[in-house]
């Protein structure tokens, strides 16, 4: 459709009709075959009657068979045939689900997140989905948040907007409306990460300088990158929830970064300002979201039912609405749906791409990317073939390995790490044993019920936990070595899955205790989505390998690594903390007046724990040996216009072949206002060959050294600066420079 003929359709709208367009409903309810208004689900939604075939949008309905029968059931009944948009939360992939956003981002290669986006793009635009709510690029600093597992760039607001830019541009490709492109929803603006003490949902506020230095560049990143939607974040910012921040929508991102695109509210999200004690009843909540700039009002009945009449009542409001609907309707044409409303939805491709071999195998080798390798001593891994194995764990022979938001993917198709193991060793040489269950009955029961779903009643626990420890002791004597599958239940991560202690669970960590008096090398292999306490345990074990929830092809990629057909090249994008009390800890923090020193007392420090992270961000083995020498600057003074070539040779010091990620930090020794110890600038991820020695070579230039400064303004200071290089954050060389 031409502007024009979209500006015409828009005149000929009723009010109804637009405000249909800026409502979104859960889309199952199209499916029924008599809806019911007065006592259907419509009635729970408390939507008006006529409001169910305005609707514009409807959220996570996939599959290309449902979703065309929705389509034609709601424009065979919509006056102006305007077809409906699907969004979906496609999180970490469709039916192949991929390791989570934050094992993603431990890959540290742009590449292996791209892939990653073009395949859950493809899969699910032939499924259905025009609009997906990803990626969620809000920096998170404290473990304790559930989200993190979905934070593509962990505590780092560099890797953020490296991440954002590929994202979106994969998910969105040249033109959105061809096959195996949708449109990428940035979320959740703003600053939804930095919820205080990790609590979902929790107060955030922040000085617009970290907010502007720190939180909002991902986002920045992902508009300049062409996303054509945003979700606001259930949080207030500075006192206002964002929903409804009319500074945070209307003026800076519509204005200060020019964001053309659609915003979309959180689910209930307006409503909620009324809990928050923003708004003081449903309609000023309408009325407030719309001031600010909300163009969908997604899952909450607020819209629908006061948007009406507070047009009538005031002519801006309707002006308001007449522009959030064009918004609308001109997203709906970019995505072709007005000459096609089915889009890319096509069951016979569905057929052939959905869980393609290629596509699986990909998988596999995208997974293996983002594993993290924590600990191995003495060279346990990688393993060797004649070993006789204990394999033991409840992650041993479990297929739910792919996180909280994969509601798509199809877990029996998974393989279990038994399973592979089977294949790949001679069975004489495994032994397997599941020790524990992941969780005890009251830590289930606890998160269970406080979702509203029926509590399970294990009888006899203490006995059956007895026997099973039993078992795996009795298998693990007679082995060489225990591999150790344990971690997190994937209800412990995710939206509202804040933990105050993010220890492994007890039941676990006595496992890992009884085990260890055997005194048999043990290799953990660890499940979960977010940075967890390992210093309870870590001295118990040989080897560690983070694998996160890693998806469907998770099981085989784990073999590979565990026996070295592949080498391990993660690095961690959020530091893992000594204890939950250190949270939220970040290694580009600021330096207090008293930084830490040993033999004094009043410094910054805790009594009890280190000052340091227990895993710094950046940090990740592999089984090369990497060594770092002749760091080398070509100047060491610059001007505004200048470039500092900066080189460091990596050699790798072992028979292995792999890959390393080197990572260039610049530090700001001081300025009008205080700056971090170190911040990244720049990676590279490179491929050494046995004892091959490289040259690797970074810039350095202005725009590196900006940052707020004391007036708020984006600037660079004149002042000596360092440039660390490393394979993480603490082990580096470093040099000094000058700007001038
Ligand atoms: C709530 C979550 O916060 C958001 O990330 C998600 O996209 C929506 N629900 C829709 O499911």
């Amino acid at each position: 459709m031409k502007e024009k003929e979209i500006i015409e359709l828009l005149n000929k709208m009723t009010l109804d009709e637009k405000i249909g367009q800026m409502v979104q409903i859960v889309g199952d309810i199209f499916l029924m075959d008599d809806i019911n208004i007065s006592t259907g689900p419509l009635k729970d939604l408390e939507l008006p009657d006529e409001m169910l075939y305005n609707v514009g949008s409807i959220l996570n309905v996939m599959g290309a068979q449902k979703v065309k029968k929705i389509q034609d059931k709601y424009l065979s009944k919509s006056r102006l045939k305007i077809p409906l948009l699907f969004m979906d939360d496609i999180i970490n992939g469709y039916k192949i689900a991929f390791p989570i956003p934050i094992a993603q981002g431990c890959s540290w290669n742009v590449e292996v997140i791209k892939k990653i986006a073009e395949i859950s793009a493809m899969e699910s635009n032939i499924s259905g989905a025009n609009v997906n709510f990803s990626p969620m690029v809000d920096l998170s600093r404290d473990a304790r948040w559930g989200r993190v597992m979905e934070s593509i760039e962990g505590e780092d607001s560099y890797l953020g907007q490296v991440y954002a830019e590929a994202i979106v541009k994969a998910y969105q490709g040249k033109d959105v409306s061809k096959l195996g492109h949708l449109v990428s929803c940035v979320k959740h603006v703003a600053a939804y990460g930095a919820a205080e003490a990790g609590r979902d949902y929790n107060t955030v506020d922040m000085s617009e300088r970290e907010f502007r230095q720190y939180y909002l560049p991902p986002y920045k990143a992902a508009i300049e990158a062409g996303a054509e939607m945003i979700m606001t974040s259930f949080n207030i910012l500075n006192g206002i929830p964002a929903t409804i921040n009319k500074w945070l929508i209307d003026e800076l991102l519509r204005k200060e970064l020019n964001f053309k695109g659609v915003v979309i509210s959180d689910y209930g999200a307006i409503e909620e300002t009324i809990a928050h004690g923003a708004s003081k009843d449903e309609r000023q909540a309408a009325l407030n979201a719309i001031n600010a700039g909300v163009d969908i009002d997604m899952m909450s009945k607020v819209y629908a039912n006061y948007l009406k009449e507070l047009c009538q009542e005031d002519k801006e409001v309707e002006n308001r609405v007449n522009k959030s609907v064009l918004r609308i309707l001109k997203l709906k044409n970019k995505l072709g749906l007005f000459e096609n409303p089915y889009g890319n939805t096509d069951e016979e491709k569905e057929k052939k791409y959905i869980m393609n071999k290629q596509n699986l195998k990909e998988a596999k080798k995208l997974t293996q990317e983002t594993f993290v390798l924590l600990k191995n001593k003495n060279k346990i891994l990688p393993l060797t073939k004649n070993s006789k194995i204990a394999l033991i764990g409840p992650y041993a022979d479990n297929n739910g390995i792919t996180g909280s938001w994969s509601m798509f993917s199809d877990r029996t198709k998974n393989h279990t790490i038994l399973d592979i193991l089977k294949k790949r060793i001679d069975t004489k040489n495994l032994l397997y044993a599941k020790g524990t269950e992941i969780l005890r009955e009251k830590d289930i029961n606890r998160i269970l019920s406080a979702e509203g779903l029926p509590i399970i009643n294990i009888e006899d626990e203490q006995e059956k936990e007895k026997y099973l420890l039993k078992e795996a002791i009795e298998i693990a004597k007679k082995s060489e070595i225990i591999v150790l599958a344990i971690g997190e239940h994937y209800k412990q991560s995710g939206e509202a899955c804040s933990r105050s202690n993010i220890s492994l669970p007890e039941n676990q960590i006595n496992l890992i205790n009884e085990l260890y008096k055997l005194n048999k090398p043990i290799v953990m292999i660890l499940f979960n989505g977010r940075p967890l306490q390992l210093n309870n345990v870590e001295d118990k074990l040989d080897g560690i390998l983070e694998v996160w929830f890693p998806g469907t092809t998770g099981a085989e990629a784990i073999i590979e690594v565990l026996f070295g057909d592949v080498n391990p090249s993660g690095k961690l994008t959020m530091s893992f903390p000594q204890n939950s009390g250190q949270c939220p800890i970040y290694y580009n923090h600021y330096n207090t007046g008293r930084p830490h020193v040993t033999d004094f007392r009043y410094v910054s420090r805790y009594q009890d724990i280190a000052t340091e992270s227990f895993y710094p961000f950046g940090y990740g083995l592999s089984y090369c040996n990497f060594k770092y020498k002749n760091l080398k600057l070509d100047k060491n003074k610059m001007k505004e216009n200048d470039i500092i070539y900066v080189t460091v040779e990596v050699e790798n010091q072992s028979d292995y072949e792999g890959y390393e990620v080197i990572q260039m930090y610049i530090q700001d020794l001081y300025g009008s206002v205080v700056r971090p110890v170190k911040e990244l600038k720049g990676f590279k991820k490179e491929y050494f060959k046995p004892y091959e020695t490289k040259k690797i070579e970074f810039k350095i230039d202005i725009e590196m050294l900006k940052f707020w400064n004391e007036c708020l303004e984006y600037k660079a200071e004149e002042g000596e600066f360092k440039v660390y290089i490393g394979g993480n954050s603490v082990n580096t060389l470093e040099e000094t420079f000058e700007l001038y």
